[in-house]
């Protein structure tokens, strides 16, 4: 193999460890100071951006779930209406094509068919500013886009993708705040905090790493369950997905993620002792909400596995099990909180004895439809 496991067991795992210094290589362009703009993105980025009215996000699996955290980012801080979707959805669906819409395009290979054909399809009905954002440079997807941005995960060879999809929130950050200060919503002071909070993400990913001992003591309990529920809010309900799609894809236990304010709309009719529900608790403005939902499975009998920031206050009781982030990361959380969920995945495959890297069924980049 071109690229060596070293000290790991399987590639997803290295790729797990190495995401403090694909984030570095990726947030290299702001690491010495400086500020966000559009060059980011390509030479002739001021033009495409400019005028921008609205993002439509397009994309496929974990890339899917990066733009959908995307969204949240987008309109909250350059309140810029922005809708994701999954590739071989918008190909086929006939839609209302807007020539002020950007178009981002996220790939980790940058040859997903469905991604490619969704791009094409945005263009032929007259949709010019397109980005890609992709793990690599000479790719298909690269090629069909005016604007890219590489993101420097280095190559992923587990299919589950972890690092990719690190460094794309990476780079979906670096849109947002460039679309903001575009749109006037981004003052200096907003902008260097926001740029300083970038620049700490590596030394924050390598704490939450440090969480492994506790999260493999999780993962030997998941693994002899056959169903697992996982709810977020907000920004963080594609965590939930990102966690559940990770569980399924490489333990091949059923995992389904459902935005907390669901359940009562259906998914609370499954809980039981037998179904593990894991929450992804940050200290953030929807946590009362969502502890009001961690009761509602209690009172069911179901197991509940928090992932609660510093400071979130929810204790630890009969099952109830807790596990603390090192801190709260405000917009940024996402990029802290997918890693127990990866790590939990991962030891919960080691305990079941999947081909980790190479799961059934599954491809690491689908060239075809
Ligand atoms: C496959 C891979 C996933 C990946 C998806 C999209 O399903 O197994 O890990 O997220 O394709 O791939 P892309 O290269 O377009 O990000």
């Amino acid at each position: 193999d071109a690229v060596e496991l070293g000290q790991y067991r399987h590639y997803m795992q290295k790729e797990i460890f190495e995401q403090p210094q694909a984030l570095a290589n990726t947030l290299e362009i702001i690491a010495g100071g400086g500020s966000v703009n559009p060059q980011l993105f390509g030479a002739d980025a001021s033009g495409v951006l400019n005028g921008v009215r609205q993002v439509l996000i397009i994309a496929c699996g974990t890339s899917y779930h990066a733009g959908l955290v995307a969204r949240y980012w987008l309109e909250a801080v350059a309140r810029i209406p922005c809708t994701v979707e999954i590739a071989s959805e918008y190909r086929y669906r006939d839609s209302v094509p807007d020539p002020d819409t950007l178009v981002v395009v996220i790939s980790q290979s940058g040859e997903t068919a469905d991604t490619l054909a969704a791009l094409k399809h945005a263009k032929a009905q007259g949709m010019g500013r397109t980005l890609a954002i992709c793990n690599v440079p000479e790719s298909a997807i690269v090629r069909e886009s005016r604007l890219r941005f590489i993101t420097r995960a280095g190559p992923e060879i587990g299919v589950a993708s972890t690092k990719a999809f690190t460094t794309q929130l990476a780079a979906l950050a670096l849109l947002t705040l460039a679309l903001a200060k575009i749109a006037g919503r981004l003052d200096a002071d907003a902008e260097s905090r926001a740029l300083n909070g970038l620049r700490h993400l590596p030394v924050a990913v390598q704490k939450v790493l440090e969480l492994e001992p506790e999260i493999e003591q999780w993962a030997q309990r998941f693994a002899a369950k056959h169903h697992a529920l996982f709810l977020g809010r907000g920004r963080h309900w594609p965590i939930a997905m990102e966690g559940a799609l990770k569980l399924k894809e490489i333990s091949y236990i059923h995992a389904e993620a459902y935005a907390a304010g669901e359940l009562k709309h259906g998914p609370l009719a499954l809980v039981d002792k037998d179904m593990p529900v894991i929450a992804i608790a940050p200290a953030d403005e929807l946590l009362e909400k969502l502890k009001s939902n961690l009761q509602e499975v209690r009172a069911r009998g179901g197991e509940l596995y928090v992932f609660a920031d510093a400071g979130s206050e929810i204790v630890e009781s009969e099952g109830v099990h807790i596990l603390h982030m090192p801190e709260h990361y405000g917009m940024l959380s996402p990029v802290l909180h997918v890693i127990p969920l990866q790590l939990l995945s991962y030891h919960a495959a080691l305990v079941k004895g999947t081909d980790v890297d190479k799961p059934r069924n599954l491809a690491k980049s689908v060239t075809v439809e």
